[in-house]
């Protein structure tokens, strides 16, 4: 099969790339590195030894996803391009709409007149938004506090619309929880353009100096500690379920969603405890107020990936600190 990923060169995607190229599966990658750097295509092959096409460009470029469709015969498409910091939505909610929205409008017209009708994308637990029980199915209520969560749950929303008038589609909508760590070669991973959002990245800026001490940002929620409470999982892990998701759409057709979280939840200090002890440096933090928009508390129920893909995440929260704290100490 040969499969398009679009985003391939970000976080998720890079990872996601490797395991498809060690899994047999032939890529082409479409990236405009708005959030990633081009340097990532050769680490790619530098990890798998296997080639792939790449094309650079925006997924919003519809003479360019043409070009891509002529030129390849595509099988399925993973989607993972778009913008994803919460904050910077908030701030520009029309670039946010603008190009998650028209990315994916523009890549599923191309699709369909290509006769391409597999696809796997890339949403997120922020469709959930405050959840009143935990853990959280995937049937539970959505709902959406922020343009970048709206993009989500808007795009969901089209490709329901999409299988629901022509059932020859095959979908598969995995809701990340919280990515972190990196591929054991260090050679990729989490390596945001600009000011990070997420809490990895600012830690991972302390343990290198280049940040004086990690803002905790409240500690009076409804939690163990009073820190945010959040279900990370390995990158790794993640991408093997866009696999796992793969093996189902390719002979079947349907659309359904998925829970890819570890199903366990730490707090804040619990991650700056963990990521200190496993990889023996100091993290200064200081407690901070409350980021306008977080919830106290969100892990996932998991069940249904592992009956319905056979997926489940393996890697612990040790792996992900000493895997984040390797691939940032090899790119300095
Ligand atoms: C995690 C916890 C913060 C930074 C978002 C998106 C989600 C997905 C992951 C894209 C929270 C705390 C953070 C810091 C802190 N993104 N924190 N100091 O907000 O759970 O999820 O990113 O798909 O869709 O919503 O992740 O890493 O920003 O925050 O105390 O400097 O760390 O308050 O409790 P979040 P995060």
């Amino acid at each position: 099969m040969k499969i398009l990923v679009t985003g391939g060169c970000g976080y998720i995607g890079s990872h996601t790339c490797v395991e498809l190229l060690e899994g047999g599966y032939e890529i082409v990658v479409v990236d405009n590195f708005s959030n990633s750097k081009p340097e990532v295509i050769d680490k790619i092959k530098e990890i798998t030894k296997k080639d792939f096409k790449f094309y650079e460009g925006n997924v919003c470029d519809k003479t360019l996803m043409n070009k891509i469709f002529d030129e390849e015969n595509i099988d399925a498409v993973i989607h993972f391009a778009g913008y994803k910091a919460v904050g910077e939505s908030v701030k520009y909610p029309l670039m946010y709409y603008r190009n998650n929205i028209d990315s994916t409008l523009t890549l599923c017209e191309v699709m369909n007149s290509h006769n391409v009708k597999k696809l796997v994308f890339s949403s997120s637990a922020t469709v959930y938004g405050k959840p009143k029980v935990l853990p959280i199915k995937e049937d539970f209520p959505l709902s959406t506090t922020n343009p970048y969560g709206s993009t989500k749950l808007m795009i969901e929303g089209i490709l329901k619309d999409i299988y629901i008038s022509d059932n020859s589609w095959s979908i598969a909508i995995l809701r990340y929880f919280n990515p972190i760590g990196a591929h054991e070669s260090g050679l990729i991973g989490e390596n945001p353009n600009d000011i990070p959002n997420n809490l990895m990245p600012y830690i991972m800026k302390v343990a290198t100096g280049k940040l004086e001490c990690l803002s905790v940002f409240g500690n009076d929620y409804d939690t163990k500690d009073g820190t945010g409470v959040r279900d990370y999982i390995h990158v790794v892990d993640l991408s093997k379920g866009h696999l796992k998701a793969i093996e189902k759409i390719k002979d079947t057709t349907g659309i359904d969603y998925y829970n890819l979280g570890t199903g366990k939840g730490y707090s804040v200090l619990e991650i700056v405890d963990n990521f200190s002890k496993v990889n023996n440096v100091k993290i200064n933090y200081k407690i901070a107020p409350r980021r306008p928009g977080d919830i106290d508390a969100c892990y996932a129920d998991p069940s249904y990936a592992k009956e319905q893909l056979g997926w489940t995440a393996e890697k612990g929260i040790e792996e992900m600190c000493r895997d984040s704290y390797r691939f940032v100490m090899k790119n300095k």
